[in-house]
């Protein structure tokens, strides 16, 4: 499902003298037995999720569908980025849906939240708000703004029907609306972090509201976690790609930048930059993770990544089968000297362009270049791609010797925030 190529990482390497540290890790991650283990439900999920809970989130997604065209997803960090990476990869950009799908919750924008108060006047609007805490600021602010949008537009009874909650099972401050007002629910499982909980109702509620079929992103959840459930190096490429970012690290490159070449895949990095950067930044330790998308940022960042400081090394994300492609077509005469491109799909014109690429940075620039190529962006292949991703990270991070599954840092510029803004 993911075709790993090590073959540009211009470092000596042998894997196998890390299968020991793999074995031993592997076994961590599975008998839950490393550092912030609690947070380790991810790791059986796709055969542990809640099905009665699943259903009630493939009814619900039906019911906004119906009540409305467009649909507020309310969340920032793990309660965001996931859906929105799964929702742009899955349909792809300016996808045509009765529904369209508006992330709120992320900002304090007064002019984007303005902007779009404005913008659904009109319009028939549900809202999900998904806060595992329920007291994150950003998301609280929007939840109040847009909540009262709601009931002034639609009334009381009516408005309850609109809000979807998704958080904790009993804390936090959503818990208790929830039990108040009778808005339909979904837990959060204390056993999965944020930036892992793409795969429960936080993810996969705005994903199927967004028509997407959510049993087979499950499917893929699965085929991936039979796929890598093995400690072997040699047959498991994610562990593979876990263990060449540290030799990487070893050789002096502290960033791995994500590259993609559809626009629709910008999210993933951004999905990425939070599992990774969140779980391994920690204890002065752990990759810098940051993101291009080429080519249009060959036109801005390459001369840097040709060029630059030597600190980075690429991890190209490529998609064999694009979900749509077309022929470049012949002109009534070659003003534009571009006829050399005549009859050729502009997904082949896309290839070439990484493949170019990758010999630049790599033959010329002297920059490692790990390249990872999807079959597509389907359903069943982003959930195969997710749960790759958790078992790269949870590998890595543990050889960093971190716990992967805290984030103490981030509440540092909450105090100070809340010190300014007179928070008690
Ligand atoms: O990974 C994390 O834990 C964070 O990104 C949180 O998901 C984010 O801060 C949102 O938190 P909450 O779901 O409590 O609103």
């Amino acid at each position: 499902m993911i075709k790993l190529d090590l073959s540009n990482v211009l470092v000596d390497y042998d894997l196998s003298s890390y299968q020991k540290e793999v074995t031993k890790i592997h076994q961590m991650i599975h008998e839950q037995t490393g550092k912030g283990s609690d947070y380790l439900g991810w790791v059986n999920w796709p055969y542990e999720y809640d099905q009665e809970e699943f259903d009630r989130v493939k009814k619900a997604a039906l019911r906004i569908r119906e009540q409305a065209n467009v649909l507020l997803v309310c969340g920032i960090g793990g309660s965001y980025l996931g859906a929105r990476a799964a929702i742009e990869a899955i349909k792809g950009p300016y996808y045509d849906d009765t529904l369209e799908i508006i992330y709120v919750g992320n900002t304090f924008s007064s002019t984007a939240i303005t902007r779009i108060l404005k913008y659904i006047e009109n319009k028939e609007v549900a809202l999900n708000v998904i806060s595992k805490s329920g007291s994150t600021t950003e998301t609280a602010l929007a939840f109040r703004i847009f909540k009262q949008f709601i009931e002034n537009k639609y009334g009381e009874e009516e408005s309850i029907k609109r809000i979807y909650v998704t958080t904790d099972k009993e804390r936090g401050l959503l818990r208790p609306q929830v039990n108040q007002k009778g808005y339909e629910s979904f837990v959060i499982p204390d056993s999965i972090g944020g930036r892992f909980s793409i795969i429960t109702p936080v993810g996969l509620l705005p994903m199927a509201a967004a028509g997407i079929d959510i049993d087979e992103v499950m499917k893929g959840l699965k085929k991936a976690y039979d796929d890598l459930n093995t400690d072997k190096l040699e047959d498991n490429s994610a562990y593979q790609y876990g263990v060449m970012r540290r030799v990487l690290e070893k050789t002096g490159k502290n960033v791995e930048m994500f590259v993609s070449y559809e626009p629709h895949l910008v999210y993933i990095a951004e999905w990425l930059k939070q599992l990774y950067g969140e779980s391994e930044g920690k204890e002065g330790k752990g990759l810098l993770p940051t993101s291009v998308n080429n080519s249009t940022d060959l036109h801005s960042m390459g001369q840097f990544v040709q060029e630059g400081t030597k600190c980075l090394f690429e991890t190209v994300i490529t998609v064999k089968e694009p979900i749509e492609d077309m022929l470049f077509p012949k002109a009534n005469d070659n003003d534009d000297e571009m006829d050399y491109l005549v009859g050729k799909s502009l997904h082949w014109v896309n290839e070439q362009a990484f493949k170019g690429t990758l010999k630049a940075h790599v033959e010329e620039g002297k920059v490692p270049n790990i390249v990872l190529e999807l079959k597509d962006t389907s359903a069943y292949s982003f959930g195969y791609m997710v749960y790759y991703f958790f078992k790269v990270l949870a590998l890595s991070a543990y050889m960093l010797d971190v716990n992967p599954f805290d984030q103490p840092g981030v509440e540092v510029y909450k105090r100070n925030m809340f010190k300014l803004l007179g928070k008690e």
